[in-house]
């Protein structure tokens, strides 16, 4: 069965490569190589045994993807991890954002409607949620308002694929609402590679451990939690891999006119200072942080019920923060030649 990966060199896409080759898919990768390298395809033959077909390709070009979907067309489904995702980046530049977000996936559903492929699973945020006011966070739970054009593009294409599945009495979606996937592949050989000042907690943790940051910003400590920072639901890449593999087999085998909408985390909230503490018990290193104000835009708490994930899909997560902090050390050293 043959599923094309959309951005699947990328840091949860080449994840998920191994998990569905594992899970014996065949795949063909799509990716325009702006955040990622294509060196990846050479480590995920390492460790998976077998070597992806790839074709270099931007989604936001709409002849470069017809002229690919005329030359492949014999995918049964679609994984769709294509986008941009740094939310800072994304209120300087929201155009860029935009484009490739919202045209890409436009491009994308153009192509699989002429094709007549039935199934998606695309990559969402818990960011749709905007700021929750209850938890943990249902998928009942209202799409609120989220200050980062990056936020306003997930909820956008969750929009876009609400309407188009309801166009079309075959097709079968699923948006998989990330919470905060972290860590890497038990190998060492794969992780996530931020481009300059990593925005998220865990590669700058491991940054400053391996000495590339000199401090860690603890942003805000008057947060109403137990030891007063904010509060996430951090999830190993590994578990969200194998989440997409429980995704396409299941729209696969369910013919089922419905657009589903499904949280991926692990249930738990964590305080950014149990995620130093963890780093640190894991690891042996101490990390050099220090308390600051909040960041703008930051919300006070964050954990998902999971338990819609595995009601639908049989799915739930398996690796523990330990696991998950030490992977993340294990990526780094690595990279760094540590
Ligand atoms: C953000 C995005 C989310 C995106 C995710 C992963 C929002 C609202 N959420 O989540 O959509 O999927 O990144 O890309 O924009 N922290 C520090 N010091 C740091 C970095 C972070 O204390 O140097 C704290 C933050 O204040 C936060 C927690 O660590 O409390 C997690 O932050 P981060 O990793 O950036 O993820 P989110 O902001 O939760």
């Amino acid at each position: 069965m043959n599923i094309l990966l959309t951005g699947g060199t990328g840091y949860i896409g080449s994840h998920t490569a191994i998990e569905l080759i594992k899970a014996g898919y065949k795949i063909h990768i799509v990716d325009n190589l702006s955040n990622s390298n294509i060196d990846m395809l050479d480590r995920i033959e390492k460790i998976s045994g077998t070597r992806p077909e790839f074709t270099n390709l931007d989604l936001t070009n709409q002849k470069d993807v017809k002229h690919f979907f005329e030359r492949y067309n014999d995918f049964e489904g679609v994984i769709h991890f294509a986008a941009l995702k740094s939310v800072g980046e994304s209120v300087k530049m929201p155009l860029k954002y935009y484009k490739n977000n919202v045209v890409g996936l436009y491009n994308l559903l153009t192509a699989i409607k002429n094709h007549k492929i039935n199934n998606l699973v695309f990559s969402s945020s818990a960011t749709v949620y905007g700021t929750p006011e209850i938890l943990p966070v249902t998928e009942e739970s209202p799409i609120g308002y989220t200050p980062s054009p990056y936020g306003a593009t997930k909820q956008m294409c969750e929009r876009i694929i609400e309407d188009f599945t309801s166009s079309l009495a075959t097709f079968e979606a699923i948006s998989l609402r990330y919470f905060n996937p972290i860590g890497a592949h038990d190998s060492g050989l794969i992780g996530e590679l931020p481009t300059g000042t990593p925005n998220n907690l865990m590669p700058f943790i491991t940054q400053t451990a391996s000495g590339i940051r000199e401090k860690l910003s603890v942003f805000g400590s008057d947060y109403n939690t137990s030891d007063g920072t904010a509060i996430r639901d951090y999830i190993h890449v590994s578990d969200v891999a194998i989440a997409h593999v429980h995704a396409i087999r299941f729209i696969i085998s369910n013919n089922e006119n419905i657009h589903h909408k499904v949280n991926i985390g692990t249930g738990i909230g964590s305080s950014v200072l149990e995620i130093i503490r963890s780093f640190e018990k894991t690891t042996g290193i101490k990390i050099n942080y220090h308390l600051t104000d909040r960041r703008a835009g930051d919300v006070e708490a964050v954990y998902a019920d999971v338990s819609y994930a595995k009601e639908l899909l049989g799915w739930k997560s398996i690796y523990n923060i330990d696991q998950m902090t030490k992977s993340a050390w294990i990526w780094e050293k690595a990279l760094r030649n540590l």
